[in-house]
């Protein structure tokens, strides 16, 4: 017994026979101990040199973050400054933006591949990705969070609803262009098996060679709190890795954090620091009134009435008692219109549920943001928790209705709303908020045609989809349609556009309820 805890504080894998300096005895006296007892174990390193020794060129690293939120901006700083190393392959929702975060070590040339959801308006990850300078594993967000919590518990493989029929389980996304521009590598295909009469598609976790983690607090031990949305993939990576580096918003002492209030248990983590870089918000959003929120600026003449009339009418979905989760844009808009009295919460992927609206000025918190990036509250009531368990409540359906634009919709409630051709943007965490259809009923809020007039409600998507018949109702700024297994049909029409009309602008095929009334706002 004693042997063995003498040789765990001597030595460390894949650090130098004398361990780092964290682990020497010596520095944590001073630091922690009152008295002569030396503790055994302190994870807590003095420099982010001594905390990344061991990180190897080539090492696939799990970095936290969802946006600006909860990114351990100090340790990847701290790689980007090791210009010896590179050849990285990195796991992260996103990759910051040019300059900040991981976009940093995109400028500097050491990521070689990226495995992510959301390439977004990230300029500089986007431009190094189509001409063949970066790699990348564009996969759902769900996916990517189970990729990793599986890993953790040293599950190998899963099988997932999320993106069934699409170019994810086909294969068919490109991972690494040639300079001129033609694929010279594709995604590879996903098996699927059924269960209980439903496709499921079969991915592989993630193992990671060294985690790069965010925490608000964190004592010597490693155990560790996460603060508001900061959680987010933090918690599901840090579990993941050979090495897991914890950098702290603060160092408490050791009781401080009671048990039952350790988020993040201390076996996990292998080395500790405080964070020097500041916090950073990428869209700050302030309280705005109802009026407001329906009426965004950025939409002007008819535009802004089509926005306007689609969001009064999808508000009227939402019922007391709901959980929903609503997609960025009109969707994010409807809670400004519910009848006083009605409670409706609202789930946010990045692991909030009882989201509430956006702050007043001060009181902005960089820590909690909307899937948007936008600076949000929290209501009375409110829980929080990591991405994957986010995601899980997701695929398992326990949101009852979630809401999301769509570029293309099928007669047979195909959707398509990740990707134009030739556009990389990401796909996100639609495929997860879809992949359920049975238990979370997906409403579709969309202009009738796109910019150029064309159909956007199809016999069949051309363009990639999100998910296969998952699509119950369609909400345009004309009409509203029930997707049935026997096809469309029409619930509701504005006064002022005949039947005829609506068939000119709808390609797909409809039938006329019986009890069809006028679009209701
Ligand atoms: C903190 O972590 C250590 C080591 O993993 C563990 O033994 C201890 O019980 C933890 N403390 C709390 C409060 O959970
Ligand atoms: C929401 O879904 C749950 C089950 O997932 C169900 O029990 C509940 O009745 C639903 N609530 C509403 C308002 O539809």
């Amino acid at each position: 017994m004693r042997r063995r805890k003498a040789a765990a504080t001597s030595s460390t894998p894949t650090m130098s026979r004398r361990g780092p300096a964290c682990l020497r005895p010596s520095m944590f006296v001073r630091m922690f101990s009152a008295t002569t007892h030396r503790p055994a174990i302190n994870k807590i390193c003095s420099s982010t040199s001594e905390a990344i020794a061991g990180v190897k060129s080539g090492d696939t690293l799990l970095v936290g973050g969802f946006g600006f939120s909860g990114v351990p901006s100090t340790l990847i700083n701290s790689i980007r400054d090791r210009k010896d190393l590179g050849e990285f392959t990195v796991v992260s929702n996103n990759a910051g933006m040019p300059g900040v975060g991981l976009g940093q070590l995109l400028q500097t040339g050491q990521i070689r591949r990226m495995i992510a959801s959301y390439v977004g308006e990230n300029k500089l990850f986007e431009s190094q990705y189509l001409t063949g300078k970066l790699q990348l594993e564009l996969i759902p967000q769900g996916t990517m969070a189970e990729k990793c919590a599986a890993g953790a518990a040293g599950v190998p493989a899963f099988y997932t609803p999320a993106a069934v029929g699409t170019v994810v389980q086909a294969g068919e996304l490109p991972v690494q262009y040639n300079p001129d521009g033609t694929v010279a590598v594709m995604s590879k295909p996903r098996e699927t098996r059924d269960f209980n009469g439903k496709t499921y598609v079969m991915e592989e976790s993630i193992f990671g060679d060294v985690a790069l983690v965010k925490v608000n607090k964190v004592d010597r031990l490693g155990n560790c709190t996460f603060r508001k949305a900061q959680n987010n993939f933090n918690e599901a990576m840090a579990k993941n890795a050979k090495i897991t580096i914890v950098e702290a918003d603060e160092i408490v002492q050791v009781g401080e954090i009671a048990p039952e209030n350790v988020h993040l248990p201390g076996i996990y983590v292998d080395r500790v620091i405080l964070s020097t870089e500041p916090k950073q918000i990428e869209k700050l959003t302030l309280a705005k009134s109802a009026e407001e929120i329906v009426n965004s600026g950025t939409y002007a003449g008819s535009q802004s009435r089509k926005r306007e009339r689609i969001i009064k009418r999808a508000a009227q979905e939402l019922k007391d008692g709901m959980y929903v989760n609503l997609g960025i844009g009109i969707p994010l808009a409807t809670p400004a219109l519910l009848p006083p009295g009605v409670e409706v919460i609202l789930q946010s992927e990045n692991g909030i549920l009882g989201m509430g609206r956006y702050p007043e000025k001060g009181q902005e918190d960089p820590d909690l943001i909307n899937p948007g990036k936008e600076t949000i509250t929290l209501q009375e009531g409110a829980s929080i928790f990591g991405s994957h368990e986010s995601f899980g409540m997701i695929r398992a359906g326990k949101i009852n209705v979630t809401m999301l634009g769509a570029l293309q919709v099928s007669m047979d409630g195909d959707l398509a709303n990740f990707m134009l051709p030739g556009k990389v943007k990401g796909i996100g965490g639609a495929m997860d908020l879809v992949a359920n259809p049975e238990k979370t009923k997906v409403i579709v809020t969309m202009e009738h045609v796109d910019r150029k007039g064309n159909p956007k409600i199809l016999k069949k998507c051309t363009f990639p989809l999100t998910g296969q018949r998952c699509v119950s109702k369609i909400i345009t700024d004309i009409a509203v349609f029930d997707c049935t297994p026997a096809g469309l049909v029409l619930r509701e029409l504005v006064p002022d556009v005949s039947v005829e009309q609506l068939e000119s602008m709808t390609e797909a095929p409809f039938a006329i309820a019986d009890d069809f009334r006028p679009y209701q706002v």
